[in-house]
């Protein structure tokens, strides 16, 4: 005998199992929302390489915006990464955050420190090679939506 009807049917149990681990696990940390796009569409407009998706990033900023999902207060958390934050009272993708952040063209020390106020200077510095985002819903129906950069 070839293939039974029962391991075929184990086979396919086993395939949607781990559909179902992965996939929640895997899109946590990935780039849904159109922030790296929109990053280096600012930054060929102002001359400067592309970056990178980076997961570590990505999953600092995720786990950073759940800590202020109580009250979506756009505080810097102190990390190793320059960051850019909003707080929106609204669904927001990302690519709309960075539309908000480069609207005004201000400029900054090179690299951006975390507490400096440009954003846009964080979207298209020079020093920058690797990006993280994420999106939070807070309590209060608000959105956070947070970028860290690196290195
Ligand atoms: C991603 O970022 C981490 C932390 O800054 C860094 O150690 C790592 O090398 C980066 N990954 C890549 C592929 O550059």
């Amino acid at each position: 005998m070839g293939f039974s009807k029962q391991s075929l049917s184990a086979l396919c149990s086993l395939a949607i199992f781990i559909l179902v681990i992965h996939v929640p696990l895997a899109s946590s940390v990935q780039d849904d929302s159109g922030f790296l796009k929109a990053h280096n569409k600012a930054r060929a407009e102002a001359g400067v390489p592309p970056l990178q998706w980076n997961e570590t990033i990505a999953e600092f900023a995720q786990n950073s915006a759940e800590k202020r999902a109580e009250d979506c207060t756009s505080e810097n958390s102190k990390g190793p990464y320059a960051e850019n934050i909003l707080s929106s009272n609204g669904d927001t993708t990302g690519k709309e955050a960075v539309k908000l952040w480069t609207a005004n063209k201000c400029t900054a020390a090179e690299p951006p420190t975390a507490e400096d106020g440009c954003h846009y200077a964080k979207v298209v510095s020079k020093r920058t090679t690797q990006l993280g985002c994420a999106r939070v819903w807070c309590k209060n129906g608000n959105m956070l939506l947070k970028c860290d950069y690196g290195p």
